[in-house]
């Protein structure tokens, strides 16, 4: 693991990464996150691990990584946001990644909906969010990302959808580098963020999303939705026109049947 001198040393930031809590190992950065922030921690603090015991996916699902290989962090956010803007970070939070790794790998990243990033449709990189409400404002969200960056193998059962860095490049990345460049980037989009200013991330989202257009399939908790993903709401959902009309999907997984 690094140590906090490296870290910082080289950071452009003003609030990301003003405290960091590093560990060879720990059940989940979100899970200590949440620890730290119902504690009162202030915003910008960031958890990082080389391996993740519970590692939590999305809908209940655990997130597995190679040891020492990867990137796997929490960031603690306290933006005066109200309640319905909570979705607004998953945005944020992909496109200061897509902004940090593009001008290193030259290559054009895709954001698929929620909240994962791909490279040649594989996904390299998920969000999780984790949102605590007081009344109608956001108290806090810790963003939890786990990016494979050196990941060397997949089991079969991701083989088809997984990637790396080092998978589709065939060489080793600078993880610290790569860190602090990605907090670097988050810090300055957290800027126009605190404003209330969402234009460039949701235009960039735009731009590096490839399901428009395409037909979809989205597993609700109740049920299956099969249409054309066509936009996003204004609050952040997948629009999909399905035979029946437009229905605007906030919760699911999705799959782009192309
Ligand atoms: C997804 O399902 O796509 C979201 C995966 C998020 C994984 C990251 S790894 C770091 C952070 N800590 C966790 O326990 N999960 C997130």
């Amino acid at each position: 693991m690094f140590t906090k001198e490296e870290l910082t040393r080289g950071l452009d930031s003003r609030i990301i990464g003003n405290k960091f809590f590093l560990f060879d190992s720990l059940d989940s950065t979100n899970a200590c996150a949440k620890t730290l922030a119902d504690a009162g921690i202030e915003e910008g603090a960031v958890v990082l691990t080389d391996f993740q015991t519970v590692g939590r996916g999305r809908n209940g699902r655990s997130w597995n990584s190679e040891a020492g290989q990867n990137l796997l962090f929490s960031v603690v956010l306290r933006p005066k946001f109200p309640k319905d803007q909570a979705t607004f970070l998953t945005f944020f939070s992909a496109i200061s990644i897509v902004r940090a790794l593009e001008a290193e790998l030259k290559e054009r990243i895709e954001c698929k909906w929620p909240n994962d990033l791909l490279l040649n449709g594989r996904k390299f990189c998920g969000i999780l969010l984790e949102n605590s409400f007081q009344q109608d404002k956001l108290a806090y969200s810790v963003v939890g990302i786990g990016l494979n960056v050196n990941q060397k193998e997949f089991g079969e059962d991701l083989r088809e959808r997984a990637t790396s860095l080092r998978f589709e490049r065939k060489k080793d990345f600078d993880r610290k580098r790569l860190f602090q460049k990605i907090l670097s980037e988050m810090d300055r989009l957290y800027e126009s963020a605190q404003a209330g200013d969402f234009r460039s991330v949701m235009e960039d989202w735009n731009k590096h999303c490839t399901m428009f257009g395409k037909p979809v399939k989205v597993v609700k908790s109740h049920e299956t939705l099969s249409g054309t993903a066509v936009g996003l709401s204004p609050e952040g959902g997948l629009v999909v026109e399905t035979s029946k009309g437009k229905s605007i999907v906030y919760a699911g997984d999705v799959s782009i049947l192309t």
